[in-house]
């Protein structure tokens, strides 16, 4: 395995693919705007992820259930037009796919149409194998998630890791492998041991992305807010804060606001 970094002028599922091959790991990080999109894009991270997380971090609901998929073409079509280099997955959300696998179509092709994303993820293996296959044979690549997947919270009642018991892991395995076979081009792994993200990832020759699943996957995904150390409430063991920029925006706003209180801002120099 060669650790060499290819240069893609424009990243793939296909490239995606041949990363895992030349182990080269993969970066994926969340956004769901233009202008954080532009910056993440141009720092060089692999896969933008329109997740459902917006409807945690961007609209303060609770959980990703409320998200509709209107909100979601809106959020990816901001980030589409920023994104020069990586591949834009977008969620599907809750309630867009469950019902059937014709719904499930109808719901992908208006993220692909509206938004000019390039594939879509959802939620869950066996269980919602039929929209799987349906969105694939309609030429819309699929990214697969399975562990914690946050839109069955109220099933699970807890955020805790997944498949510590015999029966779930095997099942993890299991649903892993379909995957591959139904055709997905990569599956996220959230909140799972590591070393059953190992077996997984061993077991498969499409890219497994890792939240919460160790180090021995293809790659890594991370909320954008929560790397950035903008949500500090949010403290999981997974969570790698790269930033402090709650403490940033702060001291900046409460500067500005004592500016303007004291006429500091704006001064003639800042005037025409
Ligand atoms: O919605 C999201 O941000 C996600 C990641 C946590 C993988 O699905």
């Amino acid at each position: 395995m060669s650790s060499a970094k290819k240069s893609y002028q424009r990243v793939t599922t296909h490239s995606l693919i041949q990363m895992k091959k030349d182990g080269e790991k993969i970066a994926m990080l969340t956004s769901y705007d233009f202008t954080f999109a532009g910056l993440v894009d141009g720092a060089g991270v692999d896969v933008i992820l329109v997740g459902d997380s917006a409807s945690n971090v961007i609209a303060g609901h609770e959980t990703t259930l409320p998200i509709t998929l209107d909100q979601m073409i809106y959020h990816a079509s901001s980030v589409v037009r920023a994104a020069k280099r990586a591949l834009v997955v977008v969620d599907l959300p809750f309630g867009a796919y469950q019902a059937d696998s014709r719904e499930a179509l109808k719901s992908a092709i208006r993220i692909m149409k509206e938004s000019g994303a390039h594939a879509v993820k959802l939620e869950g293996g066996i269980q919602v194998k039929p929209s799987i296959e349906r969105i694939l044979q309609a030429g819309i690549p699929v990214m697969g998630h399975l562990g914690l997947t946050p839109q069955s919270i109220y099933k699970f009642g807890t955020y805790t890791v997944r498949a510590k018991q015999e029966a779930e892991a095997a099942q993890l395995l299991a649903d892993t492998k379909m995957l591959e076979e139904l055709g997905c081009f990569g599956i996220v792994l959230e909140k799972i041991p590591a070393n059953l993200a190992k077996q997984a990832t061993q077991s498969v020759k499409i890219p497994i992305i890792g939240i919460g699943a160790g180090s021995q996957v293809d790659g890594q995904v991370l909320v954008l807010h929560d790397m950035l150390g903008m949500n500090k409430e949010f403290s999981p063991r997974f969570l790698r804060r790269y930033a402090d920029l709650d403490k940033v925006i702060h001291n900046a706003v409460e500067q500005y606001t004592k500016d303007v209180k004291s006429r500091d801002f704006p001064n003639e120099k800042e005037q025409y």
